[in-house]
């Protein structure tokens, strides 16, 4: 396994519509641990889509501090439920949030890593994680959902803690 750098933007690789995968290889195995690794060394993490770590295909992972870690190979989004507005950032355009509306339950189909077809009910912050990460499949970043580049805010920096 290896942690892989993050692209950030204007990475054009964070621009691309990712493609499906065919089936599962080593190829495939290797990327889901790299990504799984790449995560888990982020503070903050809580996604990561394939085209982060420049490679154009529809594979997401997300961390599950209480369980097994969830990975959705060509993820798709069949249902959303309801709207509501959330803070959001991402490891591509670090140290900066914005005010996003993300729906409030969604289903989502694909296969994990074994090929098995998945079905994900999930609201709350799974829910948020899920939207954020397919939409990196999509070419899409959170702050295309701003109105302007204006509505972005800093993440200042913690106090020191004593
Ligand atoms: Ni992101």
């Amino acid at each position: 396994m290896a942690i892989l750098p993050i692209r950030t933007l204007p990475d054009p690789a964070l621009r691309q519509k990712a493609k499906r995968v065919r089936n599962i290889d080593g190829s495939i195995n290797r990327l889901i641990d790299d990504m799984i690794e790449t995560m888990h060394a982020e503070p903050g993490r809580a996604g990561l889509a394939a085209p982060q770590v420049g490679v154009p295909l529809r594979v997401i992972v997300i961390d599950q501090p209480e369980a097994e870690d969830i990975v959705i190979i060509n993820p798709k989004i069949v249902r959303r439920k309801g709207e509501r507005i959330l803070d959001e950032g991402c490891l591509s355009f670090p140290g900066y949030f914005g005010r996003v509306t993300r729906a409030e339950k969604i289903t989502v189909k694909g296969r994990d890593r074994t090929w098995k077809e998945v079905r994900i009910r999930a609201d709350g912050l799974l829910a948020q994680v899920l939207e954020h990460e397919i939409d990196h499949l999509n070419g899409t970043l959170y702050v295309d959902h701003l109105g302007s580049m204006d509505e972005l805010r800093k993440i200042e920096p913690e106090e020191p803690q004593d």
